[in-house]
């Protein structure tokens, strides 16, 4: 009998440590190592088989693979950012913050799936029937024939699928409350989270089924204890959103099957998740015309063009190092901007505290927003006002040169269709006008900066004006 062994593990990214150390080696995480026994570990390799390895048959890349693999859930924000459905045989990640609405979504992708007659199980780990019933309630779906199961041992739940015909889809909520018997480690921990990921990417691989597990996320944003199963699953999704905000925007992180660009954009209601169609007039619903700091983006999610509202706000600083905060957009990009600013268009902000804002919970993370952001500082500067009807992209250069970015077109008609009717954009944007919009190409930053300052002259001209008549 081999000795059982304790082993210390990281929790965070699965490496073991030869002891208990207050931060891991591997991935730098502090207080995330736990001991768990290992028996598996402790029996040595030679003990383990003594089969020989069978030769595989080796295929060619080319050849067709029998029937469309895919089967869209028939939610079209969804189905946008897994590539077109679920694709058989393959597993899904979908994480979030706890009470952002992943058991919502989920269960109404099961539904809208089962009442197509496809096959649709749900499993929770967290709830008992009764508490998904009452949802299901709450969201109409009561009639949709998914079927259930309160259960967190991953033997039964295999054994229970794999009886009668393969399921379409099986919703494991959430992987961290499941266990296998296969590993002696606690729930929860990394190697049985781990464990149980790879006996339902088995079942998944050898039944046909897709498999969404849900993950939570950790404080700082990661899919807490399966970050090991992120490189097991063939695509991550995350689930974002404010929780104070209506918005919810599912996005793509990793996927093998589709693109990692697409997100989708639902609304929390009453009752459940709704879809957004036109996500652009719903960031732009509550604008603050007129004030000043405040640009309109138009950017690009994957194929789909769309505008945010991008709001700054520099003040003086009472401190040594002024304060640079930043939500919904990259930091270092702001750093960037800034000192693009001061050093070549001679704004000088180093004596100011900034704070940066992507209005309504989204994150951006396109380099075309670099001149929106841009504008959005230097109008609260200078307390000029950007005039109302003016969409904002490029990206900036080191030089301060205004760089090209693609799909200037769509971006485009997204304005026009929102109803604005100026564009500032990259000079190399001008040949891909529409109709209906003005194009202000700018070729340099300090173009923009004149521009701004000149329109905050003009406005303390007119002030002046009106005092002394
Ligand atoms: P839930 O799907 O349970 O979140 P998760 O599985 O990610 O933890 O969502 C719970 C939140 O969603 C809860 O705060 C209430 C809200 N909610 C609604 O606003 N409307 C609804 O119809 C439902 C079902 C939930
Ligand atoms: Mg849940």
């Amino acid at each position: 009998m081999a000795k059982i062994r304790a082993s210390f593990v990281c929790q965070a990214c699965g490496a073991v440590a030869p002891r208990w150390q207050g931060k891991c080696e591997s991935c730098g995480a502090w207080n995330t190592i736990m001991e768990e026994t290992a028996a598996a570990a402790a029996v040595p390799v030679a003990q383990r088989s003594s089969r020989k390895g069978r030769s595989i048959r080796l295929e060619a890349l080319s050849g067709s693979n029998e029937d469309a693999p895919r089967v869209a859930a028939g939610i079209p924000e969804f189905d946008r950012v897994t590539g077109g459905g679920f694709v058989r045989g393959s597993v899904l990640l979908l994480g979030g913050d706890p009470g952002i609405g992943k058991s919502t979504l989920l269960i109404e992708v099961a539904a809208k799936l089962a009442s197509q007659g496809k096959r649709t199980i749900y499993v929770s780990g967290e709830e008992a029937i009764a508490q998904i019933r009452m949802r299901a309630d709450r969201l109409n779906l009561s009639q949709a024939p998914v079927e259930l199961a309160s259960e967190t041992n991953v033997e039964d739940i295999i054994a229970t699928l794999s009886v009668g015909d393969a399921p379409t889809l099986v919703v494991i909520d959430s992987i961290q409350t499941m266990w296998t018997e296969a590993v002696d480690s606690a729930p929860g921990t990394v190697t049985q989270v781990r464990g149980a990921a790879q006996a339902l990417l088995r079942f998944a691989k050898k039944s046909g089924a897709a498999v969404v597990l849900v993950g939570h996320v950790t404080k700082d944003g990661q899919i807490a204890g399966p970050r090991v199963v992120e490189h097991m699953v063939d695509a991550v999704l995350s689930f974002e959103g404010e929780g104070s905000q209506q918005f919810r925007i599912l996005r793509g992180l990793k996927n093998r099957f589709g693109p990692t660009d697409e997100i989708g954009v639902f609304e929390m209601t009453g009752s459940g998740l709704a879809e957004v169609q036109n996500p652009s007039a719903l960031f732009l619903s509550d604008r603050d015309l007129g004030s000043p700091g405040t640009a309109v983006f138009a950017g690009m999610e994957g194929t789909r063009p769309l505008l945010v509202e991008i709001q700054a706000l520099v003040a003086p600083t009472a401190l040594g190092t002024p304060r640079r905060a930043v939500v919904g957009a990259d930091s270092s990009r702001l750093s960037m901007i800034l000192a693009v600013l001061e050093a070549r268009c001679g704004v000088r902000l180093s004596g100011h505290d900034v704070y940066l804002n992507v209005a309504g919970g989204l994150r951006i993370m396109e380099p075309a927003a670099d001149l929106a952001i841009a504008a959005a500082l230097v109008s609260s500067l200078s307390g000029a006002a950007l005039p109302q009807d003016a969409v904002y992209f490029g990206e900036i250069s080191l030089t301060g040169a205004v760089r090209a970015v693609p799909q200037v077109g769509a971006r485009l008609k997204e304005a026009v269709k929102l109803g604005f009717t100026r564009a500032v954009l990259p000079e190399s944007g001008k040949s891909d006008g529409v109709d209906g919009i003005s194009l202000v190409p700018i070729a340099a930053l300090d173009r923009l900066v004149a521009d701004i300052a000149a329109s905050a002259k003009r406005g303390l001209r007119a002030a002046a004006g009106r005092e002394s008549e």
